[in-house]
């Protein structure tokens, strides 16, 4: 399994915010088409990406520029981190896990699931309930930049709560400070 370089991010892209704010919502069907290499950078970019690498910070806010919110990305061909900096795909697994990353049928159908995991050792000294509130409200702002890039480029999506947290952080292997926040399944509508 080897890393994968996505490609530049196309930024010029995009629908009327207004159009896309009125489009977003979420869909539990997928149709089994994988996405493009092209469209996954674009996605994981609006995600969370770097939008200003002079000062290495991104298209999502985070609590005191923590930048804690890994995403991992489970697809048919094993397990991936997104590596923000250069822009690539890091392996992780050689399975196939999306069906273990939510508890409800259709996420095994979704060619792309991203699972959001906080890294509490990048969170400096807050208290861990306090980690846990700044963790979901950081997951949250990626989360809805992957539902306006979905309405945006007409993906489907939904992001899930509905998780197996210890056994999913098993399979991933996942240190005792790496805490699955929640997962969002992504992909083209079932037609
Ligand atoms: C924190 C959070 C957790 C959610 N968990 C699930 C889930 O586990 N499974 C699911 O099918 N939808 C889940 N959803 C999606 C909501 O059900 C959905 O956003 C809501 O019904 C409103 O629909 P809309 O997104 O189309 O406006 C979740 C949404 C949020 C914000």
């Amino acid at each position: 399994m080897q890393a994968i370089d996505l490609p530049k991010p196309q930024t010029a892209l995009g629908r009327p915010l207004m159009q896309v704010l009125k489009d977003r919502s979420s869909t539990r069907e997928f149709s089994p088409e994988k996405l493009p290499l092209q469209v996954l950078s674009n996605l994981l970019w609006a995600a969370f990406g770097l939008n200003r690498p002079d000062s290495g910070k991104r298209t999502a806010p985070s609590a005191k520029n923590w930048q804690e919110i890994d995403i991992h990305v489970a697809t048919s061909e094993g397990l991936y981190l997104f590596d923000a900096k250069d822009h690539r795909l890091q392996p992780i697994l050689p399975q196939d896990i999306r069906a273990m990353t939510g508890g409800q049928p259709y996420v095994k159908d979704a060619p792309v699931n991203l699972v959001y995991v906080a890294d509490h050792s990048k969170m400096g000294d807050a208290k861990s309930e306090v980690n846990a509130l700044y963790s979901g409200a950081d997951t949250g702002l990626i989360s809805q930049n992957v539902y306006l890039f979905r309405a945006s480029e007409r993906l489907a999506t939904v992001v899930r709560a509905l998780i197996d947290r210890p056994a999913l952080a098993k399979t991933m292997k996942l240190r005792p400070e790496q805490m699955i926040t929640i997962a969002q399944s992504v992909g083209y509508p079932k037609k």
